[in-house]
């Protein structure tokens, strides 16, 4: 609900009220944003100007811009903090005085249409702030959509150029927002390829901390959600943006705290023609009392209103790729689709290195014609062989990029990013090809659309595999447009394939978790969450993602025994037990598997079908556990949770464990069960000598063949409690120790990890 009076502007939302208004000398003040609080006069926020800071520069009596928490800021009037908006004339001349002219309703929704947005639906309203430039020909709008039920306020401008001449546009941030206070620890998603989404906590006291990206993407060193926390009181933001961001958190001498979000004004310019305007992406705010609500609010407004409506149940994929790389064939794909298939599958990706004459990385991005090598007898054979077996059928594409040996290239060298004559980096063997050029998108977009179409694939999944340099398009008049100018043509690019083939389910990737971002969300159903499949890693990848997105765009895979990037041995059930948080595919040799292995992954399935709804559609929690060596998570949707319990490395000196399980009814009984999981035998190496009716070389050739059939059970763990008491914790059985062996210990070892299944107990009556 939105209210306008005296001058105020009230936004409430279901949970949150945001106050703001304008002040005598028409700028737009900040008053208020947190919990929900009934409507009332807002003197009680306001500043009462009785003293003057000796050095400070003021507007009118005892009024300086330096202190006030203000909705929009400038530079050049005495506000010395970053500011969110700063234009100029082509003389440099960067003077500005904002001052609001008109605060309306919005009889529609406006959203920027170059660049992705949410659905809307009718429970939502938008105020708009119309503000002019003392200084330049301009009109400014400042908009604030509230989505009532997900308790989200959307920010963003839009600049309009009155006059006769080009303004430059040299910063204009999506999201200002001015609190009153500080002593806020701020926490982002930072890394690298193969470390993506490490939660950072930086407590910020003076100055300003900046996270940002400059990579062309929204990036894997910085993801560009951002949370500030206080004990009582959490802020979290995102951008509805892939392309660079810049996230800044600044405090004051005076003990207030700006948070500026945006285009990363450090690779931005822009000439705004005569009467033409500029829109910003969207920026989403939201508040609750702790960091888990702040994440279950971008949750459910990323689950209710960016990602397009996924089929459901999702399809379990199997990918080939950590199993082969490039090495495939037809024969081997088929061999992989049975087994998959056996194994209770639905999705059989193909992913690179099926077209072109690609048997590395370093050919043919932009030739998607099929490999006649890899398949003799037509790509189309395969797929019809693959989908006769029960499976859909996926494909893998990079359409944003070029390899020098291509056809594309060779074709079109003028298709290509960077100044022609120059050195031009390359990122994983591969230029980047100039979407600012609409023959570039035109060609995308038949190449995409004809493959989609002949093929007639029900999934893609579409890369990035590289940050950008040599940021220049031969099109371009103003090459601080190019990052800007090329994130709006890839959004017209996936709109014109995708809008229309709304059959398509879409993965979107970039090495990985490079582009995790809501832009790329609004058109595809989940991402690739990281290249890195070890399981441990992944505990502390998949947290951090999920901390802004939820579970169910994460895409995790179970990969091989022997972690390719971080030549771990992990357990088949603990890498299950971790992918199964998110949308949950395989990705490796399945041929390599054994008979106990494929048992195994089948029961996987049938378990995961049982709790997908549960898992893609509850709510997640990271639960606090006092041993630093194990991690907790828990999701749950209404009279269900499901309990992940991980283990890092062992010791022979675990003390007493506890599960606490939190949020579930007080007074409600509820049944725990692990999940049935296996341990295979040559697991225990030499300790089998004792238990084995016969002597046996633990590591020969019988014990191998006999590990490919056998297994046994592990740490099954069966009682019932209060939600009151699970909130507590119960007592967990116990870890194996080195005394003997009895079907309810942990036999965890390194890396070891149970799924416990906790449903309310049905009254009977
Ligand atoms: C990227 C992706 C991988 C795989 C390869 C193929 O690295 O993240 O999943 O698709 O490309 O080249």
């Amino acid at each position: 609900m939105i209210e306008i009076k005296d001058k105020t502007v009230y936004c409430q939302t279901q949970n949150t009220s945001y106050w703001f208004g304008i002040n005598d000398y028409q700028h737009p003040v900040h008053y208020y944003f947190g919990p929900k609080i009934p409507l009332q006069d807002v003197a009680p926020l306001q500043r009462d100007h009785v003293v003057a800071y000796g050095s400070s520069v003021e507007l009118g009596y005892l009024y300086s811009l330096d202190q006030e928490a203000l909705e929009i800021s400038f530079s050049g009037k005495g506000d010395f903090r970053e500011v969110a908006y700063e234009i100029s004339d082509l003389k440099q001349d960067a003077l500005s005085h904002l001052r609001v002219t008109k605060v309306f309703l919005n009889d529609h929704i406006d959203f920027p249409k170059a660049f992705f947005y949410p659905r809307i639906t009718d429970s939502v309203q938008q105020v708009v702030v119309q503000l002019v430039d003392d200084y330049h020909p301009i009109r400014l709008e400042l908009f604030y959509t509230v989505y009532e039920e997900e308790d989200v306020i959307l920010r963003h401008q839009r600049i309009i150029n009155e006059g006769a001449d080009i303004v430059l546009i040299n910063r204009l941030m999506s999201l200002q927002l001015d609190l009153n206070e500080q002593g806020f620890e701020v926490i982002t998603a930072n890394g690298t390829w193969g470390r993506e989404a490490q939660l950072t906590k930086d407590r910020i006291n003076s100055g300003t901390l900046i996270h940002q990206s400059r990579t062309g993407a929204s990036s894997n060193l910085s993801n560009p959600g951002l949370i500030l926390k206080k004990p009582q009181i959490c802020y979290g933001f995102n951008l509805i943006y892939s392309g660079n961001h810049y996230n800044s958190v600044s405090v004051n001498y005076d003990g207030s705290t700006r948070v500026l979000s945006g285009i990363n004004p450090q690779t931005f310019s822009w000439n705004l023609k005569p009467q033409e305007s500029f829109e910003t992406p969207l920026a989403i705010c939201t508040t609750g009392h702790t960091e888990a609500q702040v994440s279950n609010h971008f949750h459910q407004f990323i689950k209710n209103r960016i990602v397009p409506t996924a089929p459901f149940p999702k399809p379990i994929t199997y990918n080939h790729w950590e199993g082969t790389f490039f090495d495939y064939n037809h024969k081997k794909l088929i061999s992989f689709a049975k087994k998959a298939k056996e194994c209770g599958m639905d999705l059989f990706v193909i992913d690179d290195g099926w077209f072109g004459k690609r048997d590395q990385d370093n050919c043919s991005l932009g030739d998607y014609f099929e490999n006649t090598n890899k398949f003799p007898q037509g790509l189309k054979n395969t797929i019809q062989q693959i989908r006769d077996l029960g499976l859909k059928v996926g494909l893998w594409v990079e359409p944003e990029m070029i390899s020098e040996d291509s056809e594309c290239y060779r074709q079109h060298p003028h298709w290509v990013v960077g100044k022609p004559n120059h050195l031009r980096a390359k990122g994983r063997n591969q230029w980047i090809l100039d979407l600012c050029q609409t023959e570039v998108q035109d060609y995308i977009v038949d190449h995409v659309g004809r493959l989609i179409d002949e093929y007639q694939v029900d999934y893609i999944k579409w890369d990035m595999n590289r940050h950008h340099s040599d940021q220049f398009s031969c099109v371009l008049e103003n090459q601080k447009e190019f990052d800007v100018r090329f994130q709006m043509a890839l959004v017209s690019i996936l709109r014109r394939i995708f809008i229309e083939r709304k059959h398509v389910f879409l993965e979107m990737c970039s090495s990985g978790g490079n582009r995790f971002d809501l832009g790329m969300l609004s058109v595809a159903q989940q991402i690739w969450t990281s290249d890195n499949t070890d399981a441990m890693d992944r505990l502390k990848i998949q947290e951090g993602t999920a901390l802004f997105y939820p579970l169910s765009v994460l895409s995790n895979h179970v990969s091989g025994k022997i972690n390719t990037q971080t030549l771990r041995k992990t357990s088949l059930s603990t890498r299950f037990n971790v992918a199964c948080f998110g949308a949950l595919g395989y990705e490796l040799d399945l041929n390599l598997c054994s008979k106990v292995e494929l048992d195994e992954i089948k029961e996987q399935i049938e378990f995961y079908k049982k709790v997908q709804e549960l898992i893609l559609k509850g709510d997640f929690m990271v639960t606090e556990t006092d041993n630093p060596n194990r991690v907790c998570w828990q999701v749950k949707n209404g009279k269900q949770a499901l309990v992940g319990y991980f283990g890092k490395m062992n010791s022979g000196l675990q003390p007493r464990e506890k599960l606490r399980v939190l949020d579930l009814e007080s007074q409600t009984m509820y049944s725990i069960e692990s999940k049935p999981q296996r341990l295979m035998l040559d697991q225990f190496g030499e300790l089998l000598k004792h238990v084995a009716k016969f002597p046996i070389h633990p590591y020969g050739s019988i014990m191998n063949l006999l590990s490919h059939y056998k297994t046994i059970q592990d740490g099954v763990f069966k009682t019932s409690a209060s939600g009151a008491l699970l909130a507590q914790g119960i007592v967990l059985n116990d870890l194996y120790l080195g005394t003997g062996y009895h079907e309810s210990i942990r036999l965890w070892g390194d890396f070891g990890s149970t799924l416990y299944v906790v449903k309310e107990i049905e009254n009977e009556t």
